[in-house]
């Protein structure tokens, strides 16, 4: 299938065509990972803007290497360093940036919609790097490309995401993938922090932990986001982790080749316990490697949409080498 999107704003907009595009083009890149020059020139003379207004380490440090890696010439900037304290507009900051030549900008803010705001009003193409509690399309495409990596498929696993579902973005990006490629997706934890009304995105909700771990095929750990609570959804951190933590016993009760996933950054000994987190099932590194091909393969796609060039189906690693 054709890639003809100039921006990716969300996942909820995504055929599960163009969910599996970005994976299959992100498997050839990770190939290139792997290689003693780990460049390709598929964004030569290209600008990324890397414009992270709310903390990063994973997603900017990939973005950042996914555009090298492509040969595009590579700005960053921050909420501390920017005119933005000066109290400029985020309109208007960006304006300047693509005044600048930008041809693309990864955008993380604290607002939902954010990033389709700057693309209503921009030419550069605009990746959404995370909009407040809306969506991380990128951090559910790296999640479901290493569940496919590692278990070969994606429909018909059960896949529990569990945690602080109310205000994370990488919950409703991760509902939308799995479930537009098949997957059975339950929410577990509190619930005030998990509202029935996410049962019309097609999930199951259970408030029982311990009922649905022998399930599980994936398990996907979120952490509490206190930066976006403003009172207290759950009595106490140790009363949340008695009740919802993946403590090592509970691992213990789990598939003997359960996926266990967490996006970061993790707290451990609140949802995951330090055993778990680092022990022979945990991908969470993997993960943020995937992240890197996963971005490359995006930054690929839409450049080719940008330039009004047709995107190959599915590049061969060495087809993406050559171009
Ligand atoms: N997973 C994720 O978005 O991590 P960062 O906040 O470090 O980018």
């Amino acid at each position: 299938m054709q890639w003809q999107r100039k921006h990716l704003l969300t996942i909820r907009e995504l055929s599960a065509e163009e969910i599996v595009a970005v994976l299959d083009t992100a498997a050839s890149f990770k190939e290139v990972s792997s290689r003693q020059i780990k460049k390709v020139p598929a964004l030569r003379g290209k600008t990324v803007v890397n414009f992270f207004l709310e903390p990063s380490t994973r997603t900017r440090v990939s973005f950042e290497l996914a555009a090298k890696r492509l040969s595009a010439d590579v700005i960053n900037i921050s909420a501390s360093a920017s005119s933005i304290t000066k109290g400029e507009t985020l309109k208007d900051t960006a304006k300047n940036i693509e005044a600048l030549n930008a041809d693309f900008i990864i955008l993380r803010h604290s607002a939902p919609g954010s990033a389709k705001f700057l693309a209503d009003r921009l030419h550069a193409s605009i990746i959404n790097a995370g909009d407040g509690s809306h969506e991380h399309p990128t951090q559910a495409l790296l999640d479901v490309f290493t569940i496919r990596e590692k278990l070969g498929r994606v429909k018909g696993l059960n896949v529990l995401i569990l945690g602080d579902i109310l205000f994370s973005r990488v919950a409703r990006s991760n509902i939308w993938a799995l479930t537009k490629l098949g997957a059975n997706v339950t929410l577990v934890g509190p619930s005030t922090l998990v509202p029935k009304e996410f049962e019309e995105m097609g999930v199951r909700i259970s408030y029982k932990l311990d009922e649905e771990l022998e399930k599980a095929d994936v398990i996907n750990l979120l952490r509490i986001q206190h930066e976006r609570q403003r009172k207290a959804f759950f009595p106490s951190i140790g009363e949340y982790t008695s009740i919802f933590g993946l403590t090592q016993k509970r691992f213990e009760r789990t598939k003997p080749d359960v996926l266990i996933m967490h996006p970061g950054p993790m707290n451990r000994g609140v949802e995951i316990a330090n055993e778990v987190a680092d022990g022979t099932r945990s991908v969470v590194l993997e993960q943020v490697t995937n992240g890197l091909a996963t971005r490359m393969a995006v930054l690929y796609l839409t450049n080719n949409a940008q330039v009004g060039l047709k995107a190959p189906e599915v590049p061969a690693a060495k087809e993406v080498a050559q171009t």
